[in-house]
């Protein structure tokens, strides 16, 4: 689904962003573009920034607990 129309923008590249390390929507502008038009993207592309960074966590989480217990 595309969230910023302006800049062509998709969901799954937010996603990828986030869990590349994008924190904030500042990130997202700058590696993306998202929200150099109009700008109505905003609201949409954070909420899609909070499920990457969701999903980048419970990754790190899972792998972590993975490490732990490795023997
Ligand atoms: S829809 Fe993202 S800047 Fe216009």
């Amino acid at each position: 689904m595309y969230v910023c129309i302006c800049q062509g923008v998709t969901e799954r590249q937010i996603h990828e962003a986030a869990r590349d390390g994008a924190d904030c929507l500042r990130d997202l502008r700058r590696q993306l573009g998202v929200t150099d038009g109009c700008g109505r993207c905003a609201v949409c592309a954070r909420a899609c920034l909070t499920e990457g960074r969701a999903f980048r966590q419970g990754e790190n989480a899972s792998r972590a607990g993975s490490d732990a217990g490795g023997w």
